[in-house]
């Protein structure tokens, strides 16, 4: 054990990215304390649960807390007693129509933790933050800590995605960080010394670099999207196929393949709202038409879900009253349970305010989607949801929607129809048991 495992942090806000980070420093063997202000979070995770569906995370958090290595609290005076460097992990969702991001709980973690910061101390942000907050956060940090500029902050945005979280956090494909002080930048590289080690690139910024590298990257990935969905809709008139397109792009290593799969579009708590957040944030630095593409790039995720509803009203003759419509998926993409902006539930929840009768299955998401649409009927098996159903729509890719054997569905439906709204099926495979396949972008 070198030097730096004996370091402690403090990891402030338990949800995907912070649970995720307190549980993987703990693995790496890091002293960590949790802290979340939701008291019933606290208590699931001290017990060992996860509030969440994060692939691989729960075993971590239960070899933590078994360790000893991993502890929670809903304390920042203990927080600040324990460690000498936090990380703030906290969301920033779209906070109203405007778009722009909502800072409270950022500015709250800083607010509550920095009167306990009685010595030196390193805060660092990984939440997504629109550029300019955190040299805000700094100034404040400094202004409201006894240690005055002894307390410092930087900022260390996250990649991770949602499904991938451990893998992302313990071997990230980059680490940026923001700051000029060799204090921080001491303790951040103290904290990912293995991943420096084994080649993993570190790259020290300003502060506004480092949050602009998150949401440009975010940016980036739903343009890559919204592009090849774009391409899908000329497609779709043009006569041609838009999977051999992807495809053909993708031998070309400038453009790749990754990121290019047409179908309903991107959902989730990040790409929508970071690229709104990042819109607004422009429009308030003078530079609105630097991203103006940007929304176009939101106006073409949301026309594939009008298109996925006009391709089922179609397949079923005219209007969607009295019919029944089979839902598969509900999360926003497979391997999570999030619905947060899912196109699947933005689709199944206008179908049915059409006049169908709309039943939703999803392998993880089913409790959330009831909660949040308690008007959409529910079944807990694939079998159950299709049931008698006029038209069927695959709107999350899930495994077990890939791997399903159309005779066997085909003999539970009312009518052979389905709407493959990700791309995921083999057409040819799926026509020959005699269903009628649509898909996007495609004949
Ligand atoms: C995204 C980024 O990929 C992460 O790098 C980032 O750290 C994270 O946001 C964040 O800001 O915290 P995530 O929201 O977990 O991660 O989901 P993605 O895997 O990026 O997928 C986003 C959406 O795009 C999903 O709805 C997915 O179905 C859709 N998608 C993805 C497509 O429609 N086509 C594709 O080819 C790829």
């Amino acid at each position: 054990m070198v030097e730096a495992d004996r370091m402690r942090v403090s990891v402030i806000g338990t949800g995907y990215l912070g649970a995720t980070t307190a549980a993987c420093l703990a693995e790496l063997g890091f002293e960590v304390l949790g802290l979340d202000v939701d008291e019933a979070k606290i208590e699931m995770l001290r017990s060992g649960r996860v509030p969440f569906f994060e692939p691989g995370l729960a075993p971590l958090v239960a070899s933590g807390l078994e360790s000893g290595r991993l502890r929670f609290t809903t304390s920042f005076a203990e927080a600040a007693e324990f460690a000498d460097l936090h990380l703030i992990c906290v969301g920033t969702p779209q906070k109203d129509e405007s778009g722009a991001a909502d800072l409270s709980y950022v500015n709250s973690a800083v607010d509550r933790l920095a009167p306990h910061l009685t010595r030196p101390s390193v805060v660092v942000g990984r939440s997504t933050v629109p550029v300019g907050t955190a040299a805000t956060l700094a100034a404040r940090l400094a202004a409201l800590a006894p240690a005055g500029a002894e307390a410092e902050l930087g900022w260390s945005p996250e990649f991770l995605r949602e499904g991938f979280g451990v893998e992302d956090t313990l071997r990230p494909n980059r680490i940026v960080l923001g700051t000029d002080s060799p204090r921080v930048e001491k303790a951040v590289r103290a904290l990912w010394h293995r991943q420096v080690d084994e080649g993993i690139p570190f790259l020290v910024t300003d502060l506004q670099t480092a949050e602009l590298v998150k949401v440009a990257a975010n940016a980036f990935l739903a343009t890559k999207i919204s592009f090849i969905n774009a391409m899908a809709e000329v497609s779709e008139v043009a006569g041609a196929d838009v999977i051999q397109l992807a495809e053909a792009l993708s031998f070309d290593d400038r453009i790749g393949g990754k990121f290019l799969g047409p179908g309903l579009g991107f959902g989730g708590g990040c790409l929508p709202k970071d690229i709104r957040a990042f819109m607004a944030r422009a429009d308030e630095l003078g530079v609105e038409p630097a991203l103006s593409f940007l929304r176009e790039v939101d106006a073409i995720n949301q026309r594939r879900r009008a298109r996925t509803i006009d391709i089922a009203r179609q397949l079923i003759g005219g209007g969607f009253a009295g019919s029944r419509v089979a839902v598969l998926g509900a999360a926003f993409k497979p391997n999570s349970d999030d619905i947060r902006d899912s196109p699947a539930l933005d689709v199944a929840a206008t179908i049915a305010s059409l006049g169908a009768q709309v039943t939703v299955y999803d392998p993880a998401a089913l409790e959330r989607a009831r909660e949040a649409h308690p008007e959409l009927n529910y079944a807990d098996s694939m079998r159950g949801a299709v049931a008698d159903a006029d038209v069927v729509l695959l709107l999350t890719e899930w495994a077990e929607f890939r791997e399903a054997d159309p005779e066997e569905l085909g003999g539970l439906v009312a009518r052979r129809r389905i709407v493959d709204g990700r791309n995921a099926l083999d057409p040819t495979f799926w026509r020959a048991s005699g269903w009628t396949y649509r898909a996007l972008g495609r004949q």
